[in-house]
């Protein structure tokens, strides 16, 4: 039987080392109020058998601890608390605060969020709260106090989980009251708003602050600028909520952690602002089983959240099987499961939970994939998490370890804000889509991937990309001069340093500081692809966009065909390079490589094959197999392979899904 988590107070800093103990923690959503309480013995004898250590408790378990206003039932909580703690499984408690109980919103429809068609969001669903209603924040406040005082000392409690994928929006009038509020301290004076959102256009002239709303249905084009700040202003909103209950839980238990889980690489909130706030940053992650790049969708989120994290997080979420939310959902063949969540432990995680623990019989999601599926015991899904549990249990030296990078990759949620505003020259240059590109084009390179915003320092990196960043302030600018100027080598893609921070397109269209840098004389214009359209270029083929410029750079590589023939594409200045169109996935892989190589960035391991992923965590070396045919991978010298306490000298076979974990 596992120890009993440590509940006693301590001095230091609670992180997520806290609650794992040097461990990697195992296990996940348990909602045991969907269940009667016979089935919660069952439950624990099962996560026993499975190696489970942790369980998240209470996410949607509002209306059960509430179930009138002011009412309070924790009684069934203090059940499963103990029943946790007697089997040595540490709760990772949830304020239930995205799901409100239908009371709630009938005694107090103020509480409901409105579209900008003005729809109220009804309950009957989850996540119908505004973040900007003050009777919500006063009930979110309480329960949480109560829910605080009353585990504060219970010895399963091991971090809190605060609210569930902060992601609504509100244009309703007290969130228009709100946003006037957010807009007044950001610009002090009208003056000073009519210039940022350049509202001398469309007579948009703004007179009172009470004249401002939030982007409201309009008959045409809505301010970008406005747009812009009220994505920036529901960040900040939701971040409010999130801090109010993360402070009261704080002050019941400072000694243990509080985390929120983020969505993946998900446009609503400014997660490096909010990382910030968490002592664990933790993500869900849902890659779709039969995509191709399922795999580096994962490590790209991984390497984002571990980035936020600046060390170990938390995978809070992911599907043993199939999810329910896609138009036809699969669920994951054998060994995807274990897969990708070992690469999840390899790029740093030191928690790999699911959504959820039982799968539901009822209710919108009872065909989502739990660890303990429908078939139960004997099913094939069940039967794999245990084989993961045990095989977890013999890794958890690597927890607390980090991932050393050579390279970076910028990424700023403003920019992407100001970027996917209606009324741009194309909606085929997606920024996710332009990131997921270049990330992969690493990833297929075995080069190791940091992410981090444009304004962070990034002296320790040999190699900076920027896949876009449309919207740079001043101060990212000039430390990406800064950085280059300092020996740094530096790659930006189409459409960066386009604007600044209010989305005010910059003159000559790109920064004239970066301009210089890349050598670029006259940006004359964007010429943007059609959807599948390509553009000959010299030894490869672009997407998306092209760019009509005229250069003295040190080394070009040029369009070949069509209007822009003969005139750059690819430009290199010194240690600067600018690509104005996305090269095809093989070219944009091969020239970084070259770019990675000459700035001193190595692969992970030389001569690896395409299918095998590879990942240093502390002085462990992971492989991972993709693939499903058998495959051979040189690893020079001797080494001790922890999943299978197998010595391996020189060469290794990797199976169907393999993966092994080297120490040398
Ligand atoms: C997450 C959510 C879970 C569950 C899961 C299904 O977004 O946090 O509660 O709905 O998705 O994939």
């Amino acid at each position: 039987m596992t120890p009993a988590p440590e509940t006693e107070p301590t001095s230091a800093p609670a992180t997520l080392a806290t609650a794992t103990r040097g461990r990697l923690l195992f296990g996940g959503d348990y909602n045991p109020e969907q269940w009667p309480e016979e089935t919660w013995h069952e439950d624990v004898r099962l996560m026993k058998d499975a190696g489970v250590n942790s369980v998240t408790l209470g996410v949607f378990s509002w209306a059960k601890l509430e179930p009138q206003p002011g009412e309070r039932d924790f009684g069934w909580l203090d059940r499963l608390m103990d029943l946790m703690h007697e089997a040595g499984i540490g709760v990772v408690l949830a304020t239930p605060t995205s799901a409100p109980p239908p009371w709630m919103g009938r005694l107090h429809p103020d509480t409901l969020p409105r579209d900008a068609d003005g729809r109220i969001e009804w309950w009957g669903g989850r996540q119908h709260f505004s973040h900007s209603s003050a009777t919500y924040r006063r009930y979110a406040a309480a329960i949480t106090e109560d829910l605080a005082a009353r585990y504060a000392s219970h010895p399963a409690l091991t971090m809190w989980h605060i609210n569930n994928e902060y992601c609504t929006f509100d244009h309703g009038d007290e969130a228009a009251a709100a946003f006037r509020r957010w807009l007044r301290e950001r610009y002090g004076t009208l003056d000073a708003l009519n210039t940022a959102w350049g509202t001398a256009f469309w007579s948009q002239g703004y007179d009172t602050w009470d004249g401002i709303l939030p982007p409201r249905h309009a008959h045409y084009l809505n301010n970008p600028s406005q747009v812009l700040d009220f994505r920036r202003f529901t960040s900040d909103m939701l971040l409010e909520c999130y801090l109010a209950e993360r402070d009261i839980v704080r002050r019941h238990t400072p000694h243990l952690p509080v985390t929120t889980n983020f969505m993946p690489l998900w446009i609503g909130v400014d997660a490096w602002r909010w990382a910030e706030e968490e002592d664990v940053v933790s993500v869900d992650l849902y890659p779709d089983p039969r995509d191709r790049l399922g795999a580096q969708q994962g490590a790209l989120v991984q390497d984002m959240t571990r980035s936020q994290a600046r060390g170990p997080w938390m995978l809070m979420e992911q599907a043993a099987g199939p999810v329910n939310w896609r138009g036809v959902n699969h669920p994951k063949p054998r060994g995807l499961n274990r897969l990708w969540s070992l690469q999840a432990v390899a790029r740093g995680a030191d928690a790999v939970c699911y959504f959820q623990w039982r799968q539901s019989r009822q209710g919108a999601e009872k065909f989502h994939s739990g660890m303990v599926s429908h078939a139960g015991e004997e099913g094939r899904t069940f039967q794999e998490v245990k084989r993961i549990g045990a095989e977890l249990r013999r890794l958890h030296e690597v927890s607390g370890t980090g991932i050393t990078a050579d390279v970076a990759i910028l990424h700023d949620w403003h920019s992407w804000w100001a970027a996917t505003q209606d009324g741009r020259l194309s909606t085929e240059a997606d920024h996710p889509d332009v990131l997921r590109a270049w990330h992969r084009a690493l990833w297929q390179a075995h080069l190791t991937t940091d992410f981090a915003h444009p304004e962070h320092d990034l002296g320790r990196y040999k190699l900076v990309v920027v896949p876009q960043a449309y919207a740079l302030t001043d101060t990212a600018i000039g430390n990406l001069l800064a950085y280059v100027a300092q020996g740094g080598t530096l790659v930006c893609g189409f459409l960066t340093g386009v604007a600044d921070q209010d989305d005010r397109v910059r003159p000559g269209g790109m920064d004239a500081r970066l301009r210089e840098l890349f050598g670029i004389r006259t940006l004359h214009e964007w010429w943007p692809l059609d959807a599948g359209e390509t553009v000959e270029c010299d030894g490869f083929r672009g997407t998306l966009w092209s760019e009509e410029l005229e250069a003295e750079a040190d080394e070009t590589l040029a369009y070949k065909a069509g209007e822009l023939d003969g005139l750059p594409a690819v430009l290199r200045n010194g240690r600067a390079w600018y690509l104005s169109t996305l090269p095809e996935p093989e070219a944009l892989r091969g020239l970084l490589a070259r770019i990675a190589s000459e700035a001193g960035a190595r692969p992970v391991l030389d001569g690896l094959p395409a299918d095998v992923e590879a990942v240093r965590r502390g002085e462990l070396l992971f492989l991972l197999h993709h693939g499903r045919e058998p495959v051979t991978v040189t690893v020079p010298g001797t080494h001790h392979d922890l999943l299978t306490g197998e010595t391996v000298t020189d060469r290794i076979t990797l199976g169907r899904h393999g993966v092994a974990v080297l120490r040398p």
